[in-house]
């Protein structure tokens, strides 16, 4: 949700740490800060995103070679000038950054309110960094220790970086729930929420677990030990990840360039791993499991946002080829009911960043009820993969726009993979049939090439629904998850209020939403129930709806129904949320780009919710 970075070493901190929150900044951008230590702790924050930081700063002392930054998405008290980190302690002594929640930071207020301790923010943040330093200066111990105290006492999430007015060569960090990077340099370190910040100066990084601090001490190996005060040895780590992701690449806007890049993605996730002539699918990280995988009565998958809706393509896949039962859940649902997970269930995680806080709730309890955890996650170090027993990352590259577009159909394509590998092995699948698949699944990336020359006409499309007050999404069976996720992706970037349903649903209460105002987008793709939506449009045309349609290529009947056709290559059925989702995607870009919305980081939200 925040993003965090810290910096110590011989460099100026403050370009170090600006670039980092830039870099960052997907994770939330209401308000932030910096704090830099030179002989003085200085403190700088402000409301607004980095650029309002930069301004804030201008022209004044940014000396220092070590130093903090935080970008914030609120959680604790609005976002304001006062609610943005840093945070000083009491004494201005000591400053904080922080990314997650401390639950019970009310009753531990009250105490130091009781003990006279003032509070300037109304953030759980300020009331960590108070008892950090009431431990420190009432049990005299040293900052580490005081920290390793008072993380003893808080409930919650946090990866935390903590700055001292008293000890210029060091920095304190720890993490529980909520990610942190430690980059190891020449004679410096560099602390981050994500690697990105850090990846243009160094490749060797440690990820810190769970419950662990690190002191990060200029000139000295970095020192690592758990809240229960067990040493632990740095494990380093090379960071593969180029640059040149991390830039915008000549387009407007990262949703932009990511949805362009969906026939490379696509093409990365099933890299080394298909092989249609042979007729071999290879998930190296899942070999071991997969043979329990075939067994499983059923699979439950867990996920949310975009991934749950990758997770509804999963069901139908696994169900159709493979005839696993397969039930998909929310996990913030999931997590807080008793639900009937045992030993012989397979678990399937789905997480672009890998940070999801309820998707990691979830996991821990399918695995306290001993079930099998996959992950499948882009975010390559993240937690869920260290959480899960097994996995397949999407090799998708880094996503940095909040709206999730080439992560869905990396994920798709993941799914697509495993339910073929699974269903060859319980021999669910016909041997012609399989090939076919494998083929087809093979020729997906120059078929998303092909669908993106539909970005003209959905530019001009976009036009003439750029001030729709409402849109709605109708597919079924396969392009059911596909509307419910041109739905997601218009109503987070434009802020269109926009439903999606399942095209025979409509007629149970939706349609009283139907006239010659709505616009609704039907994907009838020329497959499965194709004539069962021809009489949904037919329905929909009859209460003066708008259709636009996302049909097969030489599509005729749909043709002479709808107000508005975008035509998609042809391919097999179960295959075509990967097509079809292509156009949504553009259609609710180039909405939100000429309603002037801000794309990349849409209001109110953050791109990876590290927070229930
Ligand atoms: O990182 P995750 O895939 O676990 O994130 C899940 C959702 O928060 C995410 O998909 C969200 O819905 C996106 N903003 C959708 O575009």
């Amino acid at each position: 949700m925040c993003g965090i970075v810290g910096y110590i070493g011989s460099k100026q901190a403050y370009p170090i740490l600006m670039k980092g929150l830039y870099r960052l900044e997907y994770r939330g951008y209401d308000s932030a800060g910096i704090a830099l230590l030179d002989g003085d702790l200085k403190l700088y924050k402000t409301k607004g995103k980095v650029t309002d930081l930069e301004g804030f700063v201008s022209g004044k002392s940014i000396e220092g070679t070590i130093g903090i930054g935080h970008t914030r998405w609120a959680t604790h008290g609005e976002p304001n000038n006062v609610n943005a980190h840093p945070h000083f302690s009491q004494s201005q002594n000591l400053a904080i950054i922080h990314n997650g929640i401390i639950e019970n930071y009310a009753s531990i207020k009250e105490e130091l309110i009781k003990r006279g301790y003032k509070f300037s923010s109304d953030t759980d943040t300020e009331v960590l960094i108070h008892l950090i330093e009431d431990i420190k200066n009432n049990e005299n111990v040293s900052l580490d220790e005081a920290v390793r105290i008072a993380l003893n006492q808080v409930v919650g999430a946090y990866a935390i970086v903590i700055i001292s007015k008293d000890e210029p060569n060091l920095l304190i960090a720890a993490r529980k729930g909520s990610p942190l990077v430690v980059g190891i340099g020449d004679d410096d370190y560099y602390l981050a929420s994500d690697a990105a910040p850090i990846a243009e100066y160094t490749q060797d990084v440690v990820y810190l677990n769970d419950e662990e601090i690190v002191s990060v001490r200029r000139g000295e190996e970095i020192k690592i030990r758990t809240v229960k005060n067990k040493n632990k040895t740095p494990y380093i780590q090379k960071l593969e990840l180029n640059l040149t992701e991390l830039e915008k690449g000549g387009f407007d806007h990262f949703m932009l360039k990511e949805i362009n890049e969906q026939p490379s993605s696509i093409l990365d996730s099933m890299r080394g791993r298909l092989n249609a002539k042979k007729g071999i699918v290879k998930l190296g990280g899942i070999i071991d499991y997969e043979q329990k995988m075939a067994n499983a009565k059923r699979i439950t998958i867990i996920a949310c946002g975009t991934s749950w809706h990758a997770a509804l393509v999963g069901e139908y896949l696994f169900e159709d080829l493979a005839r696993t039962h397969v039930e998909v859940e929310y996990a913030s649902e999931f997590r807080y009911r008793n639900p009937i997970i045992n030993e012989d269930d397979i678990v399937i995680a789905i997480s672009q960043s890998g940070e999801t806080a309820d998707t990691l709730a979830a996991i821990e309890l399918a695995k306290s009820k001993g079930a099998t955890i996959i992950g499948i996650c882009n975010v390559v170090g993240s937690s869920i993969p260290r959480a899960t027993h097994a996995g397949t990352y999407t090799h998708a590259g880094p996503e940095i726009g909040v709206a999730s577009t080439k992560a869905f159909t990396a994920q798709v394509t993941i799914l697509t993979l495993m339910a073929l590998r699974i269903a060859k092995m319980k021999g669910t699948i016909e041997t012609s049939r399989y090939f076919q698949l494998l083929n087809a699944l093979e020729s997906i990336p120059n078929k998303v090439k092909e669908t993106l020359d539909v970005d003209d006409q959905i530019r001009t499309l976009a036009r003439t629904f750029t001030y729709a007050r409402n849109f709605l999404y109708l597919g079924r069976g396969y392009n059911f998850p596909v509307a419910l996720e041109g739905a997601l992706k218009l109503k987070e970037i434009s802020y269109i209020h926009a439903e999606g349903y399942p095209a025979a649903e409509m007629k149970h209460g939706p349609i009283a939403l139907i006239d010659s105002e709505m616009p609704v987008v039907v994907i009838a793709t020329n497959k499965g129930t194709y004539e069962k939506v021809i009489s949904n449009i037919q329905e929909v045309k009859a209460r003066k709806g708008k259709i636009i349609a996302i049909v097969t290529k030489g599509d005729k009947d749909v043709k002479k129904l709808a107000d508005y056709i975008i035509e998609v290559p042809e391919t097999e059925e179960m295959l075509v949320p990967l097509l079809a989702t292509i156009p949504l995607q553009l259609l609710s870009y180039h909405i939100a780009v000429m309603r002037d919305c801000n794309v990349d980081q849409p209001r109110n939200l953050a791109k990876s919710v590290t927070v229930e």
